[in-house]
Order: C-alpha cells, then sequence, then structure tokens
C-alpha cells in the first residue's frame, strides 16, 4: 500500500471547547512506519490531538495531512469523516461490541468494508493468531479477561491494513503487572500494521519502552520531541525534566562552557561538570538537574574530588520496598539520594540519620537546565479551569 509510504503532518494544530484551549498550536511530523507517543500530564490536550488526528473533531486552526492527502483544514474547512481515515483505534476502555464473540468484533471492520463473511473470518482467525487468542475465537467476547479483550482491540484494529494506528492509553486500564507484558502486544500489532502509529500515554516507563520517537506535551503544547533516550537523558526543561523522573533541581551560575560540558558553581561551595540540554554561557542562571538514582555514595577512606561532589549529613531515611531515599544536608541545598542496592547490605553506604555522608553524581546524569524564570516564561498561563480526563 502506497499510502503506508506517507509522512502524518501536523501543522500549527489549535482546537478549544467552549473558548478554553486545549491544544494551542501543535507542528508534528511523524515519519511512515514510525511509532511515536505523545506524552505528558492528564489534561495536557493528548486525547484531543488524537481524536483531530482521527477526525473525530473539528479543528478551530492549522492543518493535519497524510503524504499529499488533506484530512483536515481548518482555513478551507476540509474535514475527512473518520471512516474514511482509515485509521486502526485502541481506547482505554477497549470498545467491543460486547454482545458479539471474539472472531465476530475483528470480523467487524472487515464486514464493514463489504468482505463477505468467509474472507472475513479467514483474516480474522489469521490476526487473532498474531495476538495469541485464536483459540477464543467463538467466546463472548465479555467473558475475557481485561488483558485479552484489550487484545482483541488490537487486532481489530490493525484487520482491515489501516493507513494509521490510534492508540489512547490502552494499557491505563490494566493491572501493573499485565501492563508490561502488553507492550509486546501493541508493538506486534505496529509491525503487523506497517504504518505509523502515534501512541498516548501519561506513563513515562511505556513511552520510553515502545517508541520511536517521544513528543512531551504539556498545556497543550508539544515541550519537546526526541527519541526516548533524548528526552530521558537530555530534557529540554525543567518541567519535562520533573515529568521525567528527575527529582533534584540545584539552582548555580554558569562558569564555563566547553562542548558538551558546562561548570556550574551552585549555590554553596560545590563546583559541578554537568551537561548542558540547551545554548547556554558563563554567567547564566540555571538549574542542574540530577535523578536520585544517579547519585553514587561515596566510601568514606576515598580521596576527596574537585567537583560534582558532595559532603553532608543523612536528615531522614526514608525506606522504601526495594530501595531507601535519603534526604542528605549539605552546604546551601538538601539532595534526595537513593539508595538502589539495599538488599547488598553494603557496609560503606551510611543510611541512619545523622550520618555523615559523601555522594557524587557523573557529569553525563546531571543535566544543566534554564532556570526555572526563564523555562516558565514562554509557557502562556493556562486559562480557564482543568476538567479532568
Ligand atoms: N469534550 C470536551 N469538552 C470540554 N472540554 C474538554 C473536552 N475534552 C477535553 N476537554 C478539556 O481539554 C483539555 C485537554 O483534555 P484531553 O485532551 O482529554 O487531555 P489528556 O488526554 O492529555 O488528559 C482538558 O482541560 C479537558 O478538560
Ligand atoms: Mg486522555
Amino acid at each position: 500500500m502506497t499510502i503506508h509510504d506517507s509522512a502524518l503532518t501536523i501543522t500549527d494544530l489549535r482546537k478549544s471547547y467552549s473558548g478554553v484551549p486545549a491544544v494551542r498550536g501543535v507542528d508534528l511530523n511523524i515519519e511512515p512506519g514510525e511509532f511515536v507517543t505523545l506524552l505528558g500530564p492528564s489534561g495536557c490536550g493528548k486525547t484531543t490531538l488524537l481524536r483531530c488526528v482521527a477526525g473525530l473533531e473539528r479543528i478551530d486552526h492549522g492543518r493535519i495531512a497524510l503524504g499529499d492527502r488533506v484530512l483536515s483544514d481548518a482555513r478551507t474547512g476540509q474535514l475527512i469523516r473518520p471512516a474514511r481515515r482509515n485509521v486502526g483505534m485502541v481506547f482505554q476502555n477497549y470498545a467491543l461490541w460486547p454482545h458479539m464473540t471474539v472472531e465476530q468484533n475483528v470480523m467487524y471492520p472487515l464486514r464493514m468494508r463489504g468482505a463477505d463473511r468467509r474472507t472475513a473470518r479467514t483474516t480474522a482467525r489469521t490476526t487473532l493468531d498474531l495476538v495469541e487468542l485464536s483459540r477464543f475465537a467463538a467466546r463472548p467476547v465479555g467473558n475475557l479477561s481485561g488483558g485479552q479483550q484489550q487484545r482483541v482491540a488490537l487486532a481489530r484494529a490493525v484487520v482491515a491494513h489501516p493507513d494509521l494506528m490510534l492508540f489512547d492509553e490502552p494499557l491505563s486500564n490494566l493491572d501493573a503487572s499485565l501492563r508490561e507484558s502488553m507492550r509486546q502486544y501493541v508493538i506486534d500489532a505496529h509491525r503487523a500494521a506497517g504504518c505509523l502509529s502515534v501512541y498516548v500515554t501519561h506513563d513515562q516507563s511505556e513511552a520510553l519502552s515502545l517508541s520511536d520517537r517521544i513528543a512531551v506535551m504539556f498545556d497543550g503544547t508539544v515541550r519537546q520531541t526526541g527519541t526516548p533516550n533524548e528526552v530521558y537523558r537530555r530534557p529540554a526543561d525543567q518541567r519535562v525534566a520533573r515529568f521525567l523522573g528527575f527529582d533534584n533541581f540545584l539552582e548555580g551560575t554558569v562558569v564555563t562552557v566547553d562542548g558538551d560540558r558546562a561548570e556550574v558553581q551552585l549555590t554553596g561551595p560545590v563546583r559541578l561538570v554537568a551537561t548542558p540540554t540547551a545554548p547556554i554561557v558563563a554567567g547564566d542562571a540555571v538549574q542542574v538537574g540530577v535523578r536520585s538514582n544517579h547519585f553514587e555514595i561515596i566510601p568514606d577512606d576515598d580521596a576527596p574530588a574537585d567537583s560534582n561532589e558532595w559532603s553532608g549529613v543523612v536528615r531522614r531515611v526514608r525506606n522504601a520496598q526495594s530501595v531507601v531515599d535519603l534526604d542528605v544536608h549539605c552546604a546551601g541545598a538538601t539532595l534526595t539520594v537513593r539508595v538502589l542496592d539495599v538488599a547488598r547490605g553494603d557496609a560503606t553506604v551510611s543510611r541512619a540519620e545523622g550520618d555523615a555522608i559523601r555522594v557524587r553524581v557523573a557529569p553525563e546524569f546531571a543535566v544543566v537546565l534554564p532556570s526555572a524564570e526563564q523555562s516558565t516564561a514562554d509557557v502562556p498561563v493556562t486559562a480557564g479551569v482543568e476538567r479532568g480526563a
């Protein structure tokens, strides 16, 4: 199918509900065959953006095209109906036909396109193989578990060779243990469809493990796009960083910049060699972000280093199942330090309140972000009330 060589182009897309903006100017290009995730907190506009692509919403501004084919254009008023977009969709709540069998659900899109019953049945069976449910073909779909029902929904979405696949939090209703094993079915469905996919989630680990590329959304805008590795290691600003698990932010001033390393003087005596995520120059006020699990606890007898090292006192110990979080007070800062290898009972790891402790972070795990004032300056204040998702 030649249409699978088409990229999805979203240009300056805007959509409001009763005057309250939900999507406020999104540009996004998705390549043929690519799996792109919209990642962001509840209410940031992910579903709205997806519904615009599906043709379920009329857009206020901008344009959506698949290759040369214009799907929505606010200027001309063009709106290709959802049924004519040839989209495979998977929703959080499965949205199956409850009175039909597994097989009838999967046959449905084929029958709608005029396939005869026998052909539709054969194709449905093959597609059910993909999600390992052929043996349940004749069961009423309501008798299946949630995970199995979602696998039926995946099969139904790919069975008619869609031109694009749209997923809206398909795993969010499932138990945590099941969610991870379901990821493989999502990938398999995407590959079987052979088209591009847009996947919506608020779960960073899902986004990181599934995607070719991630678009991080806040307040109806895309704040950063990049590969999982780029987004995870080089968040564009503090908000993205926080959403992706950075939990230490230290104020400082840039002293020197040299390629992909910058030296930052923190408020306090510590100098830090860190990695810039955006252009910076000496003198800039910045924030340095570090994930609590990226601190290393240094044995007491190690020689002190020139940079990237703090001496402090453990002020609070928070025990979780397999990790311990320490609040460490150092000159000018409180660090949250996560001790991962608790089971090992490492004797060099101080973790009682009042203990002296030394911690270190490698330059590649300390990212230099624009200071909080700068990074929020270009974000419009959210108008109206958030209604939840
Ligand atoms: N049908 C609707 N009517 C009015 N407001 C809506 C509607 N759908 C979504 N919104 C609002 O638009 C914003 C974005 O919602 P949504 O796209 O569902 O976000 P997400 O999927 O990221 O949680 C939210 O403030 C939400 O309350
Ligand atoms: Mg949503």
